[in-house]
């Protein structure tokens, strides 16, 4: 076995040369010698035989990424339309934030929380400026945000608004997704997520999402502390709720002292055509949790925001992360804002996005049952039947050259890199239309 991946390596090396002279246009056909060298079925296997069985990816073997695009190992291109479910707003290995990484590497990358660094600071004024809260608490998983945001909203009902002692409530909305710890599936209303993982966090309670009369019934328990909830459920399917949802959210927590947290972890960040989701209703929430895009999908960055009143609940020493705030995901996320900023793509995601869904919603498909979405996080309904799902239109699409994957059976999203343009939105139609016609 040892000999043959040393084989398999040199060989791969040599033929780097040859990878990179086939042709990066489109998918292509591959030289069988190369295919024996280093080709995605060793990839799939090595993996099966030494990592954990916890994901089910798309048979695509990915070495590179540049922009809205993504090579195999045998050298065939494909347009990303999943962008590490959104991480990669920014585009893959964006050369500022590879930049912002690489120099801060080379200087210092973490301290822990024990001494302060001479990064955290100026990251902590940057983005509490841009978003208008007082502060933020950096972690690093999108999960660990929601973690602490629950944590926050704990504290302060029981320091702040007064509820008894452990007798906190968090609402939540059916279908949400948050990650993979104990307390996230406690709050899943997904068997795949929770079941044979019991027993679950105490003080979780779920409602139906979009459901403004069923918060306002959950929210007459005098010691709810929180509602938390996507401002549009990504994973569930892109369930984008109705117009006004947010803003009858915002009423009733006001109306009942209860805090409002939106998890912007995937809806964040320009995805949907605003810097935020919750912006397209002017609606501010108590708390924001951020991440994935946040460091433009080179380092895993999460972070935190409220106003004092929330935040300062928490004291030293009862909350953290070794890895938070350090110095090198202070620099990777200032230069992640500062490319969504300046390349103005919430504005681009807007376009893209209305564009994207009137040539989707253009193809004579009966398989097709639904497009929907806001900005660039969308998505398509499938119609099973005994030839076609939506695993199978995956497979199909990734042969003509675009990468996505199905989230919850019939769905497929669709949200590529918010620095698409106008002619690669036509070319990207183009191959889901042709995709779709051959079912
Ligand atoms: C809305 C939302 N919140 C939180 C998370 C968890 O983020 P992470 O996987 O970085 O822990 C996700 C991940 O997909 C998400 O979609």
């Amino acid at each position: 076995m040892f000999s043959k991946l040393v084989q398999r390596r040199s060989l791969g090396a040599l033929c780097t040369n040859l990878r990179a002279s086939i042709s990066s246009a489109g998918p292509v056909a591959t030289e069988s010698s190369l295919e024996e060298a280093l080709n995605s079925d060793y990839v799939f296997d090595r993996e099966a035989k030494y990592g954990a069985h916890n994901y089910h990816p798309l048979p695509v073997a990915l070495e590179r990424g540049k922009g809205v695009y993504v090579w195999d190992v045998e050298g065939r291109r494909y347009f990303d339309f999943l962008s590490a479910y959104s991480a990669v707003n920014q585009g893959h290995c964006h050369p500022k934030i590879v930049n912002a990484l690489k120099s801060q590497a080379e200087k210092l990358t973490l301290t822990s929380r024990a001494f302060y660094n001479d990064v955290l600071g100026e990251y902590e004024e940057y983005i509490t400026k841009l978003f208008n809260y007082n502060k933020i608490l950096p972690m690093n998983t999108g999960v660990e945000g929601g973690e602490t945001a629950c944590k926050l909203a704990r504290k302060w009902a029981y320091t702040v608004k007064g509820v008894p002692k452990y007798k906190a409530q968090i609402i939540f909305a059916a279908g949400n997704f948050w990650g993979r710890t104990m307390s996230a599936i406690s709050s899943s209303t997904d068997p795949s997520s929770y079941e044979g993982f019991g027993p679950f966090m105490p003080g979780f309670q779920v409602i139906p999402y979009n459901d403004l009369p069923a918060l306002e019934r959950a929210l007459q328990d005098p010691n709810v502390a929180a509602f938390m909830v996507e401002p549009i459920q990504g994973e569930a399917g892109v369930i984008v709720p109705d117009d006004g949802y947010l803003t009858g959210v915002r009423q009733l927590c006001s109306a009942h002292n209860v805090l409002f947290i939106a998890d912007e972890v995937q809806t964040g960040l320009a995805r949907t055509g605003k810097m935020l989701a919750v912006d397209h209703e002017n609606v501010r929430p108590d708390i924001v949790v951020l991440g994935k895009a946040l460091s433009g999908g080179v380092y895993p960055v999460s972070g935190v925001l409220c106003d004092d009143e929330v935040m300062l609940t928490i004291k030293p020493g009862e909350h953290g992360s070794t890895y938070g705030g350090n110095p090198l995901a202070c620099r990777v996320a200032m230069a992640s804002l500062e490319v969504i900023e300046e390349e103005k793509l919430a504005d681009n995601a807007r376009k893209m996005g209305e564009l994207l869904r009137a040539e989707l919603m253009k193809t004579p498909s009966d398989i097709v049952t639904d497009v929907r979405g806001k900005g660039l996080l969308n998505a398509i309904v499938i119609k099973e039947t005994k030839d076609c799902d939506a695993w199978k239109v995956c497979l199909r699409l990734r042969d003509n050259g675009l990468l996505a994957k199905p989230t919850h059976g019939d769905v497929i999203r669709l949200a590529p890199p918010l620095t698409i343009k106008e002619d690669e939105i036509q070319e990207c139609s183009e191959i889901i239309h042709k995709t779709l016609l051959s079912f």
